[in-house]
């Protein structure tokens, strides 16, 4: 019996892994145009660290984490997100002492137990962000054009970005009364799961996706009539700049999103044609999470994309934009003295930069070609008997079957500077 990856995991195989590449050499690209810098964090921190970042009431703390005793009876957790582990090494590192706002980007895979479907994976790939130190809207803006520009760049043009703020600590008490009075009454309509939302954080009721609660929520009151004036002034701001940069969004009063750490502004930008997991970004502002983690007030604003959704939405959107060049290009031999030069002259030209293949299954010379076409080559150089006479090497052009003669000697150095050439000269 084989052994099957586990539930909800992924091979990116090749094919995919160049795909991978575009979308990871955009990330690193743009981040470092916006003037964040990576963080590597570890892939497992103390469970404590993510029941005290993203609070123990949320779904993903109370029911979708990999946690596990270690052989010293530690509890740890395979990282579910990156925001609590970002904010951890900035504490224990004290970036804050030095020039502000810190600008930190990260790559990597998390982890969630999750019902695994299309899009929702258990493991799974994020990039994220997170500015510390600064309160300023347009820092909110400059977070949520960044995943923008990435997704664009790579030809994602059809998404829709919803934005709202959910207030502070200062006012977000009394909009919590307010849409608790709202539901008294129909308290024991609610899902199971909001009922017990109900006490602890009833603005999530307004995230759930079941009819009866969405019905019952259907004329709850508005955070945005509750806000206090500094949280309104942002909320503002941060609608100003969008236009100001021609970001196109929409109002969402209702989107919440499922951590404790949000403060002001959330975010979230989604794809509809990917179905029920649709969203392929979402962040906010989080004022108050370095403080709780026992850090000095300072503010910060960050966001999360899902890698394998931004590669689904572009698969569906931009066709085969994402294709893996192919090699540049192959040595076809006879073996023996042929083979050598194919084998020296292979090591040349990879020395060169170039991506060259040769045969090493004794293959005819029918057979090189085909394998030659399979791997994408641009020209296959043939080296036969007669050629290493001629000391000269044949070189077929594939786009058209042109051939022209080339000595040994400068081979190497005349396919290196052909062969980033477009493939029609
Ligand atoms: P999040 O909304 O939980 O936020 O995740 C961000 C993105 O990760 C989602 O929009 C989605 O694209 C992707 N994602 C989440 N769960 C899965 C899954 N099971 N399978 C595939 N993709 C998934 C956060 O994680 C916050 N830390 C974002 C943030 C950073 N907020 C402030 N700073």
């Amino acid at each position: 019996m084989t052994i099957a990856r586990p539930r909800g995991t992924n091979d990116i195989l090749p094919g995919e892994s160049e795909q991978w590449q575009v979308l990871e050499e955009a990330i690193h690209r743009i981040c470092q145009a916006y003037g964040y810098r990576e963080i590597r964090t570890p892939i497992f921190e103390h469970t404590e660290l993510f029941e005290r970042g993203i609070g123990e009431t949320t779904d993903i703390v109370s029911k979708e984490m990999y946690t596990f005793s270690d052989r010293g009876q530690r509890s740890l957790t395979l990282r579910p997100e990156g925001t609590a582990p970002v904010v951890r090494s900035f504490l224990e590192h004290k970036l804050y002492g030095q020039a502000l706002p810190t600008k930190l980007y990260y790559v990597g895979p998390m982890f969630r137990y999750e019902r695994p479907q299309a899009g929702r994976y258990r493991q799974f790939y994020q990039f994220g962000v997170e500015a510390f130190g600064s309160g300023d809207p347009a820092l909110d803006v400059e977070i949520i054009a960044m995943p923008i520009q990435v997704y664009k760049e790579l030809g994602l043009e059809t998404f829709e970005v919803c934005i709202n703020t959910i207030g502070c600590p200062d006012c977000r008490p009394a909009y919590r009364e307010a849409l608790r009075s709202h539901l008294a009454d129909s308290k024991s309509q609610l899902c199971r799961s909001c009922q017990t939302k109900y006490d602890r954080s009833p603005m999530r009721i307004l995230d759930c996706k079941e009819a009866t609660c969405q019905e019952l929520t259907k004329d709850a009151p508005l955070i945005l009539d509750y806000l206090c004036s500094g949280c309104r002034d942002h909320f503002a701001e941060v609608k100003r700049y969008l236009e100001l940069l021609e970001v196109d969004f929409v109002h969402d009063p209702r989107l919440v999103r499922g951590f404790d750490y949000y403060t002001k502004t959330v975010f979230e930008i989604k794809v509809e044609s990917l179905g029920a997991q649709d969203a392929v970004g979402g962040g906010g502002r989080y004022d108050r999470l370095v403080e709780e983690m026992g850090g000095p007030p300072t503010a910060g604003v960050g966001y999360g994309v899902g890698m394998e959704r931004v590669l689904l939405a572009l698969q569906q959107q931009a066709g085969d934009a994402l294709k893996p060049s192919g090699m540049d290009g192959f040595l076809a031999q006879f073996g023996g003295a042929t083979k050598e030069q194919a084998v020296v002259l292979a090591h040349r030209l990879r020395a060169l930069g170039l991506k060259v293949d040769l045969d090493y299954l004794d293959r005819s010379l029918k057979a090189q070609m085909k394998a030659a076409n399979r791997s994408g080559a641009r020209w296959v150089m043939i080296i036969g008997q007669e050629e290493l006479e001629n000391n000269q090497a044949r070189i077929r052009w594939m786009y058209d079957g042109t051939e022209e003669a080339v000595d040994f000697d400068t081979a190497a150095q005349y396919l290196a500077a052909k062969g980033k050439e477009p493939i029609t000269q």
